[in-house]
């Protein structure tokens, strides 16, 4: 299974083409899940370091459920709108949480597969930093990182929205490098993790 993360608090343009994505990775065969950060309750790692002793997050909060959907997936696709020039808060905070997955078994991610999507209102307002972001995490945690290759997707799925979903359906480029970076990810699962 591959689970999306959307790390937008609104239904747009991050939550429209993450859900592309997973449609074209549905069309060649892998289940896919999408879990977003809009109406949830997230909170940050308050460093309390409970997880360290007691192997589990001591917050009893919407993160839980994606504790259990990560442990069942072999792709991890982090999607982000681009907020002063890196990921969103909502995603940073989600990606702070996994530590306690980790101090559980430090072995947790080791094997997935993840590639990131990044969607800003400008043309160049951070993306190739936020789609970074994304992959020292991957690297961090023992996944490994996809990018799109050369010509077009080098870090992964770059989009410009214009800051309004109409205007991310109209990037072209953007789609472009989606299915570049799709491909390259569902290429590498298949050779790594499985469907
Ligand atoms: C707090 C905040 C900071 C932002 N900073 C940037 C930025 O640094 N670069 C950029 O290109 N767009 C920036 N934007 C615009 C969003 O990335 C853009 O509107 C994006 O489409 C939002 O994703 P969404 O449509 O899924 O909500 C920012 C938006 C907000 C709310």
């Amino acid at each position: 299974m591959i689970v999306g993360i959307c790390g937008s608090p609104r239904k747009q343009a991050t939550e429209h083409v993450l859900e592309k994505a997973l449609d074209l990775l549905q069309e060649k065969g892998f289940k896919t899940h999408l879990w977003t950060v809009r109406g949830k309750w997230v909170e940050y790692c308050a460093h309390c370091d409970y997880c360290l002793e007691n192997g589990e997050c001591v917050v009893q909060d919407d993160v839980q459920e994606l504790y259990m959907l990560l442990a069942q997936a072999k792709g991890i696709i982090f999607a982000s709108p681009v907020y002063n020039g890196g990921v969103s808060a909502q995603t940073k905070a989600v990606m702070d949480r996994m530590r306690a997955v980790v101090a559980a078994d430090k072995n947790f991610f080791k094997g997935k597969v993840g590639m990131g999507i990044v969607v800003g209102g400008d043309r160049a307002g951070g993306q190739e930093f936020t789609l970074m972001q994304i992959h020292t995490f991957y690297i961090i945690n023992g996944i490994i990182p996809v990018g799109g290759g050369f010509f077009g997707a080098n870090l992964g799925a770059t989009f410009w929205s214009k800051d309004t979903l109409e205007g991310v359906k109209l990037d072209e480029e953007g789609f472009r490098s989606l299915r570049k970076t799709v491909k390259k990810f569902a290429d590498f699962l298949e050779q790594y993790g499985g469907k």
